[in-house]
């Protein structure tokens, strides 16, 4: 009988522990530091013609039919023969600058005319210049002929005013790289550069680059300043990159391989973009690395599980078929490949990889702590077999490295089913769960990780958002991240996502920051994310605020042991306002004045480029008290910031 009720007592202590993240009242439960970071992929042009501050389209001519129906290397790029000049235009590959980079343009001038033959580029819908700033032009020529060629290099408005000017001839028959530096006369929101071969002559040319100088925090092959700083602006804690379906690729032959994205860009490798365009590679892993460290977010790199995407050589669909692996004979240098990334991040300069970060511009390591392995993968035997020789060997020679797990593009299903029962058999540390759902799902599962056994594999929440950006989608999410806050225990990251979208040029809707070539439109989403991201804890409370018997009510509360200070998240997705008794007690001899940011507004507002202010923050002073009642307005999502009382 003893036995019986000790056992009954194991039992059902195991099922509370199981079942309940909650405590009581009276103790703090240590979560996460790093819950809320960002996900970013290259889909909606989010880098070339997005963050990555390349103003030429098509720069190094590698534009092909394989990326989208119709392209070419020639493609963003007009052949210009005005007055009376005339020649060839063609394009070749014997002799490239670098054989990853294989397609040039030849030109031969017959006759110069009066004007010269040459290319017109005007970038990403138009290129943007701002009068008394800066532009870095360069370009790569290989003289063919035996006299030189005289280039003449303009940057014009649609108007043909002449926004920079400079000339040089080539000297020389290898390739070399001719530059100089713009100050822009005029203010261009679509502006275009042209290229002329002004004397007669054949030369080869590849690499037409215009960089502005000012780039984020200044960095040389930098970002987009504006769109980087609104990203910065959000605090992250770690930005995952380099995506999402990226990452595994359109069949083997596309799947991101970190090693073709460093060193100097010429020698990089361009590729198709699975989301159907193309990427060159300019914002590589250097790039990605040296933004996390600029925010202070940690890098969480996903590298993929030596599978492809399941929907290769299909459309997207969660049942896909395609997948494809890494022919086994490959995997020991596929291995190897993860192994140096880790080397490259992390090791010292006198290893083989760390001295190639330290050639380019970054001897100190970049303290990588975390790496994705797979994404969404489809579970199957090639899967498993896979991940787990790469996992193994992260794990044997980096057990100081976090490594992130898959479990599929749902909440729940197949994949996700066979992708838990595989990390947990394998004791995989961490797994990323993705999921896209309706505003009401986000309602109804606050509870999801309530119940998630604690003994498990952590969780990294890699992708989620709610179908739009109205502010009725926003507080469906700061309704869910409450429940994160509360189950920062297990649930140690998450980021919302896509991240970027140029306007014209999405795979992919909603997404968190909208930006055109001269604007950047914050969604509510967005600023839902930046108030949970500058309001972290890293200690939660329960019973703090009182929700009960109200389903659209949620709130969490957490201290920040830096700070000092008390976070309380009140979302109200009532149409009506709501009195909330907040019971402070506990905190003995608080500050009785705080700080209330409220993001609030019709359930159907959003921000737009006319009107991009619809939903944005207002932070105002109020007064609070050990016990006291606070009116959260209809529709909105309030952070009370109680200054100091650890300090
Ligand atoms: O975020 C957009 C896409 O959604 C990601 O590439 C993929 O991982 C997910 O299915």
């Amino acid at each position: 009988m003893k036995k019986i009720i000790f056992l009954l007592l194991v039992m059902s202590s195991l099922t509370l522990a199981a079942q309940k993240a909650t405590l009581p009242g009276h103790m703090a439960k240590k979560i996460s530091p790093d819950l809320f970071g960002i996900f970013f992929e290259d889909i909606n042009y989010a880098a070339d013609g997005g963050l990555y501050a390349e103003l030429i389209q098509n720069r190094s001519f590698e534009y092909s039919p394989t990326d989208r129906k119709g392209w070419n290397s020639l493609t963003a790029w007009e052949y210009i023969t005005e007055g009376f000049g005339y020649g060839k235009i063609s394009v070749d590959s014997k002799s490239p600058v670098n054989e990853n980079n294989p397609h040039y343009v030849i030109l031969t001038i017959e006759d110069e005319g009066r004007e010269g033959i040459g290319l017109r580029n005007s970038g990403f819908d138009g290129i943007v210049v701002k009068a008394g700033e800066k532009y870095d032009f360069s370009v790569f020529l290989r003289q063919l002929s035996d006299s030189p060629v005289l280039f003449e290099i303009k940057l014009k408005t649609p108007k043909g005013e002449l926004i920079g000017e400079t000339s040089f001839s080539t000297h020389s028959q290898e390739w070399k790289k001719y530059g100089a530096t713009f100050t822009a006369a005029q203010s261009s929101d679509s502006a275009s550069l042209y290229v002329m071969a002004k004397s007669k002559g054949k030369v080869a040319m590849d690499m037409v680059s215009l960089f502005p100088q000012k780039t984020f925090k200044g960095r040389s092959n930098g970002l987009r300043a504006d769109l980087a700083q609104s990203i910065a602006d959000l605090k992250p804690k770690f930005m995952r990159f380099p995506g999402g379906c990226l990452v595994h690729g359109d069949g083997v032959g596309n799947m991101y391989r970190w090693k073709n994205t460093i060193g100097p860009i010429e020698q990089r490798v361009d590729q198709k973009n699975i989301w159907g365009y193309h990427q060159s590679a300019g914002l590589g892993y250097f790039e990605f690395f040296q933004f996390c460290e600029d925010m202070g977010a940690k890098p969480l790199p996903v590298l993929p599980a030596a599978v492809s995407c399941q929907n290769s050589g299909g459309t997207w669909s969660i049942g896909g078929t395609g997948q494809k692996g890494i022919a086994m004979k490959d995997m020991p240098d596929y291995i190897q490949e993860v192994l140096d990334l880790i080397e490259w991040a992390n090791g010292p300069v006198s290893s083989t990889w760390g001295a190639k970060r330290a050639e380019a511009g970054h001897p100190k390591p970049f303290n990588l702590e975390y790496i994705g392995i797979g994404n969404e993968d489809k579970i199957t035997p090639e899967f498993r077999e896979r991940f787990k020789l790469i996992y193994d060997a992260v794990k044997a020679k980096h057990p100081e490295v976090t490594v992130i797990g898959t479990v599929g593009p749902a909440p729940d299903g197949e994949d996700f089913d066979l992708g838990w029962k595989f990390a947990s058999e394998e004791k995989v540390p961490m797994v990323d769960e993705h999921y896209y759902m309706d505003p009401k799902w986000f309602l109804k599962n606050g509870k999801r990780y309530d119940s998630y056994d604690r003994s498990k594999s952590k969780v990294y929440i890699g992708e989620y958002a709610s179908w739009g950006n109205t502010l009725f989608n926003a507080l469906s999410e700061a309704f869910y991240m409450t429940s994160l806050e509360r189950n920062g225990d297990i649930v140690r990251l998450a980021s919302y996502a896509p991240l970027l979208a140029r306007a014209g040029h999405t795979q992919w809707n909603p997404d968190l920051i909208y930006f055109n070539a001269t604007q950047v439109c914050p969604t509510a989403n967005y600023y839902v994310q930046q108030l949970f991201s500058t309001n972290q804890g890293d200690l939660y409370y329960e019973d703090i605020v009182n929700c009960a018997n109200d389903s659209l009510l949620a709130a969490s509360c957490v201290t920040d042991r830096k700070s000092g200070d008390i976070i309380l998240k009140i979302v109200n997705a009532n149409k009506e306002p709501r009195n909330i008794p907040i019971n402070l007690s506990r905190f003995k001899g608080i500050n009785l004045k705080a700080l209330c940011t409220t993001l609030s507004g019709a359930a159907e507002d959003k921000n737009s480029f006319e009107k991009p202010n619809v939903i944005s923050p207002k932070t105002s002073q109020v007064k609070v008290g050990r016990k006291f009642v606070y009116n959260a307005p209809a529709m909105s999502l309030s952070v009370v910031r109680i200054k100091g009382y650890l300090k």
